[in-house]
């Protein structure tokens, strides 16, 4: 059985919490630091704001997961020793919240009474409760918190479906929240703003309310958040956190704004006019400064960057740099290696990060030496006319720094003449180019400073030329020998699969996700279980299993504890009670989100953070991860921001090679890289047409995708819900086949992201193995395509195979074999 008869805390759920907290620690980054107002000094704060008690761990949606505990902001500095000497405050806001609570939920049942329980769901998420923002502050709060030091907590909430909006509440500050944080400017000698959000927001009151010391973007940090921030903010451990985004002064100040999901009004289509210039490659180009750069975060410490020196090896970069802590905390620095190219017949970014290191604890005065490395050819741009990669002839400037806005010029690396470096064909070119915005003619601002000199030669960089022939497909005995037993309509069969729901003879986890197909069990083929990700495990923590495998959950999580919701809710769990079978626990680790994770800059930690994913997969049975989310952070409002890494590509791709290493360290468990691709925001999700150049298409969308497949190859990839120039992804040929299969040589499978609204029939001849989960219409239309002669045994042969290759590969695959041949001989 894949869970815990015992319901007392695991060893596993114990070290993981541990690691949950290391990775939020490193995340966390400190923004402002004025007065020296941390580490804190007194061991009395005063704690204020909606997240100080109900600090967010995450955010909303399939990502959602269900610890056993989630420590507050409050409960950590109590755990690091702190009194909290406004409780008076305190309570007085858990009052309102639980009657905002209360009133909202008896508002959600009267508007949806006797409708069904999805439309509950549906107002739920539309309407979702607002976070009342507590009383004032007050001159006696401040007087009885008898401390100079007020720390407020400003929190942020999003996630799936909606994107989120420029105005107050959200992007912006609350009228409220504006006049508490003037307030305790004024009040307090030290005021420590922190931001739970998942996400950037607008910080221009920075400039407009005084006296707020130091800023911490927090983000969300799992279950362990409130501890991890706690040993940071008291200086035990030092901020070594970097920001994974350019953080903009406004919001217009983000070339995506002006169409941004429904923010001009239209959702069908989404031009993509910034082109290549996303983050700080248009805040570079066009000449406008962000609030933060790119890179960005403070430290207790400060570091020198001494003694650069590159050299070149075939198309191998080595950078070295001695990084030295002067300053008197022990820390970790993040050095940061970018390329500034050549002028040439392609505009392009002024410079893209190559590469990136973090040291280890540095004592003061301590120094080491960090190599970072990569391939000249990353280096290359995407020239749409003759549809290849190319490295174009002139000086390649290495710069290293700590943050794209500061950074010293290394070497020159010297390329002799233009060299192709991949020959593709075009794929998913628009009908029609989409007009870009043009950067201002600029000076190459590093072509004549004076720097040691690399000679590259064109003759020593190969050509890489792509064949766009039928992808292979391996075909084990087991797999040989069932699709060899199966008629064209089985096949069509094992390409749907299904929901989670619990039925007789069914594998089943119990959670958010899915299932393989379960109707071929007289054929002797199990199912497999996938879950959601990506900030754990989204599984129910208590079941009752029967004999026949059936789960119900025992507990259900409070939000869905609403209207008609709720009395399902209990009707699920009297029947869990009442069922004849043992009590199960799955408590799984709430991870810090993912853009907290790459804000760590450390892939060794996000590996080993895929470690512990990987041991919780293996410890409840389910073989696939829908995880890591690695969408481009294209405009920050986007609601799924926290599920991905960064607004760069490298970073991105660095980081989800590093998770899916860790996870796939186990045997027969593994992730599914999502959403591929151009998933940039929620609002129509299923429908938009992300319309775009294919330059910035492989360079900026697809570049993160192309180095987790080769770094790491995941076992799976979810095509996301949206089109790309017209096209629905999941029916996407030169996507999914063409770029995935063919240039980047992905064996595994791919599914749809669930309930995808692409046509279920054109899907396995795309390159989309599996549809998930199809319902009637995506049944009919499979099986009506077979009937009719347009979906053949040939075009399914492969994705089944993908589809039984996923599951003999299964680290439960044995298991549920066995099971289901006593079933069959039953
Ligand atoms: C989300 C995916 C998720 C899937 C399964 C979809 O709505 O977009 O990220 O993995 O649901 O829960």
């Amino acid at each position: 059985m894949y869970a815990n008869l015992n319901p007392a805390v695991s060893p596993m759920e114990r070290a993981h919490a541990e690691l949950a907290r290391k990775a939020a620690m490193e995340g966390f980054v400190l923004l402002q630091n004025k007065n020296n107002a941390l580490p804190l000094t007194g061991k009395k704060v005063a704690l204020y704001g909606t997240g100080a008690r109900k600090t967010l761990k995450g955010g909303v949606g399939s990502g959602e997961v269900n610890e056993r505990r989630s420590v507050t902001i409050e409960q950590g500095l109590i755990w690091m020793g702190y009194e909290v000497t406004s409780s008076g405050w305190l309570d007085d806001f858990d009052a309102e919240y639980d009657k905002a609570y209360v009133e909202w939920k008896a508002y959600i049942a009267e508007a949806t009474a006797g409708i069904n329980t999805y439309e509950v769901h549906r107002l739920a998420k539309k309407t979702p409760f607002v976070v009342p923002s507590g009383r004032p502050i007050t001159e006696e709060d401040v007087e009885s918190s008898d401390t100079d030091t007020a720390i407020f907590v400003l929190s942020r909430q999003a996630g799936e479906s909606f994107d989120r909006k420029p105005v107050k509440g959200d992007w912006f500050l609350t009228d409220e929240e504006r006049e508490k944080l003037a307030f305790l400017g004024k009040a307090y000698p030290k005021t420590i703003l922190v931001l739970n959000a998942g996400a950037p927001m607008d910080l221009s009151f920075l400039e407009e309310i005084e006296g707020i010391d130091a800023v911490v973007f927090m983000a969300q940090g799992g279950c362990e958040g409130g501890n991890a921030l706690a040993q940071v903010l008291s200086g035990y451990v030092n901020f070594s956190g970097r920001l994974t985004d350019s953080w903009p002064y406004a919001i217009e100040d983000v070339p995506s704004s002006a169409t941004f999901s429904d923010l001009d009004g239209i959702t069908e289509n989404e031009p993509y006019n910034e082109g290549i210039y996303v983050g700080y490659r248009y805040f570079d180009r066009f000449g406008v400064a962000p609030r933060y750069p790119f890179g960005y975060g403070l430290s207790y410490t400060t570091f020198s960057l001494k003694d650069g020196k590159a050299c070149l090896d075939g198309t191998k970069v080595t950078v070295s740099v001695a990084v030295g802590n002067t300053g008197s905390y022990e820390g970790k620095e993040v050095v940061q290696l970018y390329t500034a190219c050549p002028k040439g017949s392609l505009e392009k970014e002024s410079k893209r990060l190559c590469a990136f290191a973090k040291t280890n604890l540095l004592k003061p005065g301590e120094s080491e030496t960090l190599v970072l490395t990569f391939d000249i050819r990353d280096a290359a741009s995407y020239d749409e006319k003759q549809s290849a990669w190319v490295l174009e002839k002139g000086s390649y400037t290495l710069l290293i720094g700590q943050n794209a806005a500061s950074v010293i010029p290394v070497v020159h690396i010297n390329l002799d003449e233009t060299v192709l470096t991949e020959q593709c064909t075009g794929c998913c070119v628009p009908a029609t180019p989409i007009p870009e915005i043009e950067p201002p003619k600029a000076e190459d601002p590093f072509e004549n400073v004076i720097l040691p000199e690399l000679a590259a030669s064109a003759a020593e960089i190969p050509t890489k030329t792509n064949r766009y022939e039928k992808p292979e497909v391996v075909e084990s005995e087991w797999v040989r020998e069932k699709l060899d037993s199966l008629t064209v309509t089985e096949m069509g069969m094992l390409v749907r699969g299904a929901g989670i729901q619990s039925a007789a003879g069914d594998y089943i986890v119990l959670g958010y996700g899915g299932k393989t197909a379960t109707c071929l069990r007289e054929k002797g083929i199990p199912n497999i279980v996938v879950s959601d990700g990506p900030a754990g495990l989204n599984i129910v923590s208590e079941v009752k299993i029967t004999p026949d495998g059936m789960e119900y959950a025992l507990k259900t999580s409070e939000r869905w504890n609403i209207g008609a919701y709720a009395a399902r809710m209990k009707k699920m769990r009297e029947m869990a009670e009442k069922a004849q079978g043992v009590k199960a626990y799955r408590y799984v680790t709430a991870w810090p989100v993912h853009i907290l994770l790459a804000q760590t800059w450390n892939t060794d930690l996000v590996r080993e953070v895929g470690e512990g994913m990987g041991e919780e997969l293996i410890a409840y049975g389910v073989t696939v991860w829908l995880a890591p989310g690695m969408n481009i952070h294209r405009n920050p409002l986007c609601g799924r921001t926290f599920e991905y890494f960064s607004e760069d590509p490298l970073l991105s791709g660095k980081m989800a090679a590093a998770i899916t290493n860790g996870v796939q360290s186990h045997k027969g468990v593994g992730v599914s890289l999502k959403h591929f691709a151009c998933n940039s925001q929620e609002a129509n999700r299923s429908h938009s047409s992300s319309d775009i150049n294919e330059r910035a298409l492989r360079e900026i969308y697809l570049k993160g995708f192309e180095i987790a497949v080769k770094e790491s190859n995941p076992m799976t990839v979810m095509s996301s819900y949206n089109k790309i120039n017209g096209t629905f992804n999941g029916t996407n040929y030169d996507l999914l086949t063409k770029i995935l299969r063919c240039e980047w040589g992905f064996k595994g499978l791919v599914m749809t992201d669930f309930n995808a609204q692409c046509d279920a029939s054109k899907c396995a001849p795309a390159g989309n193995d599996l549809f998930m989960y199809g319902d009637e219409r995506d049944k009919k239309a499979i099986l009506g395509a077979i009937e009719a002669g347009t979906l053949t045994k040939e075009e399914l042969r492969p994705a089944v195979a993908r589809v039984l290759t996923l599951i003999e590969n299964s680290a439960v695959f044995t298991d549920v074999l066995s099971r289901l041949n006593e079933q069959q001989g039953e």
